[in-house]
């Protein structure tokens, strides 16, 4: 489990969000972190330390003059044992203790005493989030290496819609196991395209695919966690973009080639998007009507550009380009045909007979990096996020194998 052998010492302080903490704890232990909660005064309106005791299978600790805590565990030792101090949710009132130093109760007096890492999921209503007083102590707090997962944007409790909702607990473990993964692809820079692209027909109609975003997500949040600097090109889905990763929304093929060139240069670059290979020729400028005894509508199409072609053949180009390759047959030799005339190092060749990878979680894809059978590897059904992971851990081996990257 990614979090085997983690103590994070988990901070509750006040705010609605403060029920999602029985959640958190509940996830970080399945990921395997020995969980020790502090709970603010605030913190404990909202929630019980019965609860979170129980969840964590842990004391909760809440008085800092409490013998029999200092006793047990000196607020010193608690923060120094952690492996991580993480603090969700994290009001405005904490935040702003936190910024100046101030060690009033238990929680920010660990938080003083702290010298290694610390993270804040920051949850409150969004003008306090937007305030310059809250702004300015979560930079002064992320300049000193204080950690800031989300807030995330939303419906809030309050009524209100707006940034200021705590990052759900689900990606608050994500981002903590992305915190302890291994980083082996730390300074690198990596490209990837994902979604479908929509071609303008009129102002209210587009041409589209069924392509989700999934599997190019996937392949940015791998990156990301093995800690390669992400720039992720997404043309229009509905999926929630993936943590840690740099998000650009684009809606044509031109946009997107447009996006990708501007995040040039890169040092991988992985190009999972299903561009639409024609656009509308001359698209409408008013929407189109039916005519009085229409029964039938011509359109005609130009090409769009191949992304993929143009990045694998222009300047400058990518240390690895890998593309996919959609087929409904001869998967390998039309897989290794794509590979040759679009100059692409690695191709993920993927089976889409009747359309069952749209949408789908899971993939069947066949790696193809060279000539012959030595260049292809058939990789079993596996789902999108075991597809990014192994996709991953094939491009560490190239660049431990001394595989050319810049
Ligand atoms: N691609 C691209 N730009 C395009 C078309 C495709 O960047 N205009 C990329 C895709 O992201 C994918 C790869 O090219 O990585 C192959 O896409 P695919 O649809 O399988 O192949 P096409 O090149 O479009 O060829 P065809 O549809 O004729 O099989």
């Amino acid at each position: 489990m990614a979090l085997s052998g983690k103590r994070i010492l988990l901070i509750v302080s006040g705010g609605i969000a403060a029920y999602k903490a029985a959640i958190l704890v509940r996830r970080l232990k399945d990921a395997g972190a020995t969980v020790v909660p502090i709970l603010t005064k605030g913190g404990a309106q909202f929630i019980t330390p019965l609860t979170l005791a129980g969840l964590a299978e842990h004391p909760v600790y809440e008085d800092l003059f409490s013998l029999k805590d200092e006793a047990e565990m000196g607020h010193i030792r608690l923060a120094r044992e952690a492996d991580l101090i993480l603090v969700a949710p994290a009001s405005a009132d904490l935040i702003g203790r936190m910024a100046n130093g101030l060690a009033d109760d238990l929680a920010s007096t660990t938080l003083l005493a702290a010298d290694g890492p610390v993270a804040i999921a920051p949850s409150m209503n969004p003008v306090m989030w937007a305030n310059p007083a809250t702004q300015a102590n979560v930079h002064a707090l992320m300049s000193r290496g204080v950690l800031v997962w989300g807030p995330a944007d939303g419906d809030m409790a309050c009524g209100e819609i707006g940034s200021g909702r705590l990052t759900e607990p689900e990606e608050l473990v994500v981002m903590a196991e992305a915190f302890f993964a291994p980083k082996p692809l730390a300074g690198k820079r990596a490209l990837v395209t994902s979604g479908p692209t929509h071609e303008p027909v009129d102002p209210v109609r587009v041409m589209a695919n069924r392509s989700s975003g999934q599997q190019g997500q996937a392949i940015a949040a791998a990156l990301a966690t093995a800690g390669a600097d992400v720039t992720l090109v997404t043309g229009p889905v509905s999926l929630p973009p993936p943590v840690g990763v740099r998000v650009e929304r684009v809606q044509t093929a031109d946009e997107m080639l447009a996006a990708v060139q501007s995040a040039l240069p890169a040092d991988i670059a992985v190009f999972a998007a299903a561009v639409a290979d024609w656009r509308p020729k001359d698209a409408a400028s008013e929407k189109l009507k039916k005519q009085a005894g229409q029964d039938e509508l011509e359109l005609r199409f130009v090409r769009n550009p191949d992304i993929l072609a143009s990045i694998a053949q222009g300047e400058p180009r990518p240390g690895l380009v890998i593309g996919f390759a959609a087929e409904t047959e001869n998967l390998v030799e039309n897989a290794q045909a794509k590979r040759r005339s679009k100059q692409v190092d690695w191709i993920l060749a993927n089976d889409v007979s009747g359309g069952a990878v749209f949408g789908a979680p899971d993939n069947a894809i066949t790696l193809v990096r060279g000539e012959g059978a030595d260049g292809v590897e058939a990789w079993p059904e596996l789902s999108k996020s075991q597809v990014a992971k192994r996709l991953v851990n094939r491009l560490v081996e190239a660049l431990e194998g001394g595989a050319k990257l810049p």
